[in-house]
């Protein structure tokens, strides 16, 4: 009996950590959790940059020559004049910028970047923000709030609880090479682009069948499903415009359980939230915005905070509000955040 007692201790302990240790892998752009992956060796996703920053084209894609051959075919988008190779495209020290007209002037370092250690602000956000699953929404912040992530993650303050997440580790590197000056340069710019709603939130029992490139999960050609169950899947609306041609009006969707935005609606209320990220959690003085921003990078967020891999100047305010959630919960939360108008 009392044997039996110890045992069945041992076991609920051992399955408890097991899960207590995993950070939630959808969340980082990843289909296994990182005990599962031995280390060393290459993860789904996240190595190396969002969209091989510059590194060549990969020689996929419409009309690709072989690997080697630079890929001339020029590329066009709907609505726009510009036309760049998928080489430019991807140019982390310049990438692509379609719609010119639609944001003010980029300073040097969000168009540019500075070589060799700060690529482009715009290949990872986009020249207008929006950013994207694997990486963030920068745009609509209040200057003060973006300067203090650029110094935390500068400081080391903001590292990703999962240390497959090689892009974390990018920003951070960035971050810790720009000056003031830049910081500033770059937190004005963003600042003065409003965030638009673009992930439109699905509650669903499945999801697409997905690749996952670099962290961001992309759904296979051919309408394939899989069981949603504890997760959300949120995947460009279309691969190819967001991958091939970085397209800043392609939107995304969420996939979310059913029931949780539901469930995430009572936890912000009871949970307080609106007293510090204000009416419709649409922000207070510095404390950010988070109304229809990408879930995945939310709950990332929350659960570093909660880990205390993301623990910056500001993080105590939010410490012990994560700190009593289940994993369940943050997901439930970040599905109804997601639906909000920003
Ligand atoms: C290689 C891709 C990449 C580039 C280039 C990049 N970032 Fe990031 N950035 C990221 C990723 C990834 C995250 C989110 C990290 C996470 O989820 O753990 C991020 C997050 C941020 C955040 C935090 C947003 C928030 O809501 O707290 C800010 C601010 C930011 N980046 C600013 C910049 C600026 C300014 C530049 C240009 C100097 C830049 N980034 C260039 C990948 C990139
Ligand atoms: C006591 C004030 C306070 C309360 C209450 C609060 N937050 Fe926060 N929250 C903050 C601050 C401050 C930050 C910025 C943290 C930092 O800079 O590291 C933040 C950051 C966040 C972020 C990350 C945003 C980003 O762009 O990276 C998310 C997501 C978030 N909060 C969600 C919530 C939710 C959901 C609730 C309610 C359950 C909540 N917060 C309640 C103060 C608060």
């Amino acid at each position: 009996m009392k044997r039996s007692f110890l045992i069945f201790t041992f076991l609920m302990g051992a399955a408890w950590t097991a899960c207590a240790a995993d950070p939630p892998a959808w969340a980082y752009g990843f289909a296994t959790p990182a005990s599962a992956t031995p280390a060393g060796a290459p993860g789904g996703g996240g190595r190396g940059f969002s969209g091989g920053g510059g590194r060549g084209g990969s020689g996929r894609g419409p009309g690709g020559p072989g690997r080697g051959a630079p890929d001339t075919t020029m590329l066009h988008l709907d609505g726009s004049t510009a036309e760049f190779t998928r080489t430019q495209v991807n140019d982390g020290y310049g990438p692509a910028d379609w719609f010119p007209n639609e944001h003010p002037q980029m300073p040097e370092v969000v168009a540019k970047g500075r070589r060799p250690d700060i690529r482009a602000c715009a290949l990872c956000h986009y020249p207008n923000g929006q950013g994207r699953a694997e990486n963030a929404g920068v745009n609509g912040f209040p200057a003060e709030y973006f300067i203090q992530q650029l110094k935390d993650f500068a400081a080391g303050n903001r590292k990703s609880a999962d240390s497959r997440k090689n892009n974390t580790n990018a920003m951070a590197s960035i971050a810790k090479a720009m000056t003031d000056e830049e910081m500033k340069a770059a937190a004005d710019y963003y600042a003065a682009i409003p965030f638009k709603q673009w992930i439109k939130v699905q509650e669903s029992t499945t999801a697409p069948k997905t690749r996952i490139n670099v962290g961001l999960f992309l759904a296979l050609d051919g309408n394939e499903t899989e069981p949603l169950g504890d997760r959300i899947i949120e995947v460009p609306v279309s691969a190819e415009q967001t991958e091939t041609y970085r397209n800043p009006h392609s939107t995304f969707i969420a996939y979310v359980p059913v029931g949780s935005v539901k469930k995430g609606a009572a936890l912000v209320k009871s949970g307080q939230c609106a007293l510090c990220h204000g009416t419709d959690l649409k922000g207070i003085g510095p404390v950010p915005t988070i109304a229809g921003r990408s879930p995945s990078y939310m709950m990332r967020q929350m659960y570093d905070m909660q880990q205390g891999t993301r623990k910056g100047m500001w993080t105590g305010l939010m410490k012990p509000v994560v700190a009593p959630m289940s994993q369940d919960d943050m997901l439930n939360i970040v599905a109804y955040v997601a639906t909000l108008a920003p």
